[in-house]
């Protein structure tokens, strides 16, 4: 068998630096290759500093490393691609078409490239949107995420290789900041229920959206990417969803454990992105073909959260 050699663009992201040591774990220390802009604050591991969006860097990369399969984190999200939209548009596509030409060129046997419920806009029912519905993005990162999920279902049906994807909804982790999201709200009411007792929303309290907890997020990419071909019967993105909530509903749960906790709202430009995505899609082709199951509901998310970081030395 193959022995694998796995590359992760994007590795000090939120979900980046979660999945390096997941997949550290699965295939070892000294088969994971971590890149990124920036150097990593943790030392363990092989690291390469590398801008997705260059082709002969990448490629190098691979070459170097004997690369096997490519994991691609890297990526401007929502909020932030608002601020430049054709930069975080070059962004986001040309590193997206690097990793499918690298995975053309040098032969990959996988690639994962996740998508986001951004890729549905104001068009799309509030609720349960099937994995069908015709995408219709309101923002750049969600544009550029359609157009992925279709540059990756074209690889995979002109040229056979083995892309896959998810639709993430918003990611909820102690082990990392997320940056940049219209959904990161629900990573620093926790910080700051911990540090301040206190919350400034960026979000209007009855807007729920589809969210997952970190756990669920990494056991799902590696589900996927464990799955036999034969399985994999969608080749766009999977529609993935974990559990739905509003900030209000979480600062309840939050006060089940911290119960002077307040919170107060003042919506900026990211409620408008949030209102365009829908409250819950239907994950049932993804539960069906690989047990896509999710672990985490909002209690047991919230009191693992409060946990982790009440422990954590940041807040000691
Ligand atoms: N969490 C992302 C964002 O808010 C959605 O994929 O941009």
């Amino acid at each position: 068998m193959q022995r694998e050699k796995i590359l992760i663009t994007g590795a000090n992201g939120q979900i980046g630096k979660v999945l390096t040591v997941a997949l550290r774990e699965v295939f070892g220390l000294e088969n994971v290759v971590a890149t990124d802009l920036r150097s990593p604050n943790i030392s363990q591991g092989i690291f390469e500093q590398l801008d997705a969006t260059d082709f002969e860097a990448m490629s190098s990369v691979v070459v170097k490393h004997g690369i096997t399969q490519l994991y691609h984190l890297a990526a401007v999200l929502s909020a932030r691609g608002e601020a430049d939209p054709t930069g975080s548009w070059h962004i986001n596509m040309n590193s997206t078409l690097n990793v499918l030409e690298a995975g053309r060129i040098f032969k990959l046997s996988k690639v994962f490239i996740p998508s986001s419920i951004a890729v549905f806009g104001s068009s799309a029912p509030k609720e349960g949107v099937h994995q069908c519905f015709y995408p219709e993005p309101e923002t750049v990162y969600g544009i550029a995420k359609v157009a992925g999920e279709n540059w990756g279902a074209y690889y995979f049906n002109k040229y056979g290789l083995d892309v896959r994807s998810l639709r993430f909804p918003g990611v909820i982790g102690y082990q990392s900041a997320p940056g940049g999201g219209t959904t990161d709200y629900a990573v620093e009411i926790f910080h700051k229920a911990i540090s301040e007792k206190s919350y400034t929303c960026f979000l209007e309290k009855h807007t729920r959206l589809p969210m997952i907890y970190m756990d669920d997020a990494i056991r799902a990419t590696l589900r996927l990417m464990e799955a036999p071909a034969d399985r994999i019967s969608i080749r766009t993105a999977y529609n993935l969803q974990a559990l739905s909530f509003s900030p209000e509903q979480l600062a309840t749960e939050i006060q089940q454990h911290i119960p002077d906790f307040s919170i107060e709202y003042k919506p900026d430009f990211r409620q408008k992105i949030a209102e365009g995505w829908p409250g819950s899609i239907d994950d049932s082709l993804a539960r069906h073909d690989w047990n896509w199951k999710p672990a985490y509901g909002l209690q047991s998310l919230t009191k693992d959260m409060i946990k982790h970081l009440s422990e954590s030395p940041q807040f000691a």
